[in-house]
């Protein structure tokens, strides 16, 4: 009897363990995962995961579990963590499905072991400091859609296996020290719609690959050591294109007409490259763009009327290149521009009167041209929003309007090497925000002095540059 009542007690709290007791594979989850954190030398956002706790890791911080009570994400993003990966038991964490461990402070290499993980689907190893290669076993992980290692001090050739993640629609290999692999072992890439290889050390031709990767929206090769043309097939056949970002690379040629085949782009940068030639119609028949960067080539030749299309521009930049044209009336067109530079080029005559458009300018920088003519008091009373006013190095003539005053959230105004005459207006004096003047190299009569003693008396930071 009495054995008969013992042994039904252990019965029932056997069951009642296999209920509420975690399974050995939970444990083995929950035991991996605290032996990884003792490894770290930084984990004070981890409290939640102690050996009091070990049942409850489901609930512990930047865990998720699956129905059946296994660990399917793990999200310790800017966690503060610092150690390394070494003692991470991948094998004991085979149901991960993501896995982000952005920004934190983790070193050392990443493990092949990595590899094991074949059900992930997200891996965001961003904004680290790991080194070493990519390890090829990453190619074992088919089901990815998002895989960033971007923002760490990894190098080595970008293994080709990568080439095997054939869902990926995300991948980030930016800012890291990454060389060149043989570019035509990696396939299509048929959902990839974000490519960032940007501040690597890449270099030789443009990646051919990339042209077949035709849902691309998203494209960054910025700071490498590309050299070469740019591929006619990038223009035909990345239509969905709206980022395109080439800077500081040893790209040339002339831009292609066929650039207007990418009529979604909004943001194009070519900044320091060797292009050349003229741009004629080519940019100026993308109406989607809102941002245009290309300072520091060789363009040459007239900056085109047609440009006026161009209707959502908020940004442009077209210094350091030769361009000798005058500035057409059409800019006045754009008026959501912001930012207009124009600097350094050959540029000459008048600035159009339709330039009064540009209500929303808050930076305008025309310095090293051979401009001439006056600034207008119509372009003084729109331009309100002005931060800079940057034309020195030019052959601007005139009085300058009193109205100058207006502009109250002016920062900086170089006028230096130009030809303006009259008086300095007083109303500078009204300009709180000032920090940086510089009025020298022109026929201005009267004191000057008087202006600037006015200014020392209430702008602290205010840096006056001398004759
Ligand atoms: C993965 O989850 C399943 C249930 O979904 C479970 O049977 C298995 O033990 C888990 N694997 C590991 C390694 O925890
Ligand atoms: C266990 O983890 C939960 C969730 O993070 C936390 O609220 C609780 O305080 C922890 N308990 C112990 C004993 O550490
Ligand atoms: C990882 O976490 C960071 C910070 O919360 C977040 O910005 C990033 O989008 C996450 N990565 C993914 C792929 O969701
Ligand atoms: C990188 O991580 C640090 C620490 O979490 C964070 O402060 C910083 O904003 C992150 N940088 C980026 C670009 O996400
Ligand atoms: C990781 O960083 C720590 C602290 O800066 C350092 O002591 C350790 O040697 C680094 N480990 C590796 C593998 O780079
Ligand atoms: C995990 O990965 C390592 C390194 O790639 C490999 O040697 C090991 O066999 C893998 N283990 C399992 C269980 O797949
Ligand atoms: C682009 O991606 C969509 C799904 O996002 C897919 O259906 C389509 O086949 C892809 N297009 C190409 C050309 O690969
Ligand atoms: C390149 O340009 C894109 C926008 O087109 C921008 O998001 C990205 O940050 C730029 N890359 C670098 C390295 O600045
Ligand atoms: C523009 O692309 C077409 C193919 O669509 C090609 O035949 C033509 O040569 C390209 N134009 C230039 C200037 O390269
Ligand atoms: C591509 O651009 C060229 C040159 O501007 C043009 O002749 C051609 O019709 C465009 N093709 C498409 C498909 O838009
Ligand atoms: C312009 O680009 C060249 C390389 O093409 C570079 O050496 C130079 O520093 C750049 N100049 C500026 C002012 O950025
Ligand atoms: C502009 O430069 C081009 C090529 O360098 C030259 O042929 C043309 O005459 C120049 N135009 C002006 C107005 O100086």
């Amino acid at each position: 009897m009495k054995t008969a009542y013992l042994f039904l007690t252990y019965l029932s709290l056997l069951t009642l363990c296999l209920c509420l007791c975690p399974s050995r594979a939970a444990t083995d989850e929950a035991e991996s995962l605290m032996r990884w954190k003792y490894s770290l030398s930084s984990s004070a956002s981890l409290e939640s995961w102690s050996v009091n706790n070990i049942s409850n890791h489901c609930i512990w911080i930047g865990i998720r579990c699956n129905d059946e009570g296994s660990v399917s994400g793990i999200d310790l993003s800017g966690a503060d963590l610092a150690g390394t990966l070494d003692l991470f038991h991948f094998t004991a964490l085979l149901n991960l499905t993501t896995f982000n461990l952005s920004g934190n402070y983790l070193n050392g290499s990443v493990p092949a072991a990595l590899g094991n993980l074949t059900s992930l689907t997200l891996l965001d190893l961003s904004n680290n400091s790991f080194a070493g290669a990519i390890p090829p076993e990453v190619g074992r992980l088919t089901e990815l859609r998002y895989l960033s290692f971007s923002e760490n001090s990894m190098f080595g050739e970008i293994p080709y296996q990568i080439g095997n993640l054939r869902k990926v629609r995300f991948l980030d290999l930016g800012s890291n020290y990454f060389e060149t692999p043989k570019w035509s072992r990696f396939p299509t890439f048929p959902f990839l719609t974000h490519l960032n290889l940007g501040i690597n050390e890449l270099n030789l031709e443009f990646p051919h690959f990339i042209t077949t990767c035709l849902n691309l929206t998203f494209l960054d090769l910025s700071q490498n050591k590309f050299t070469g043309q740019i591929p006619e097939s990038l223009f035909t056949n990345l239509v969905k294109l709206e980022y395109l970002n080439l800077t500081r690379n040893g790209f040339q040629g002339p831009l292609s007409p066929n650039i207007t085949n990418l009529s979604k782009l909004k943001d194009l940068r070519l900044t320091e490259n060797l292009f050349s030639g003229k741009i004629l119609d080519s940019v100026s028949l993308i109406p989607s763009l809102q941002n245009l960067e290309l300072y520091n080539n060789s363009f040459v030749g007239e900056i085109p009327s047609s440009i006026g299309l161009l209707t959502n521009l908020r940004s442009i930049g077209l210094g350091m290149n030769r361009f000798n044209s005058s500035i057409p009336r059409e800019l006045g067109l754009c008026n959501k521009l912001t930012y207009l530079d124009l600097s350094q080029n050959s540029l000459l005559g008048p600035l159009p009167p339709s330039l009064s458009n540009l209500g929303n300018l808050s930076y305008l920088r025309l310095f090293k041209n051979s401009l001439t003519g006056e600034i207008l008091t119509s372009f003084i009373t729109s331009w309100r929003k002005l931060i800079w006013l940057v034309i020195q190095d030019n052959e601007f003539s005139g009085e300058l309007p009193s109205e100058i005053g207006l502009l109250t959230n002016l920062e900086y105004l170089f006028l230096y090497n130009n030809s303006f005459s009259g008086t300095i207006p007083p109303e500078i004096g009204n300009l709180q925000k000032m920090s940086w003047l510089d009025l020298s190299t022109n026929n201005f009569s009267g004191e000057i002095a008087r202006v600037i003693n006015r200014l020392n008396g209430s702008w602290k930071t205010m840096h006056y540059i001398p004759y």
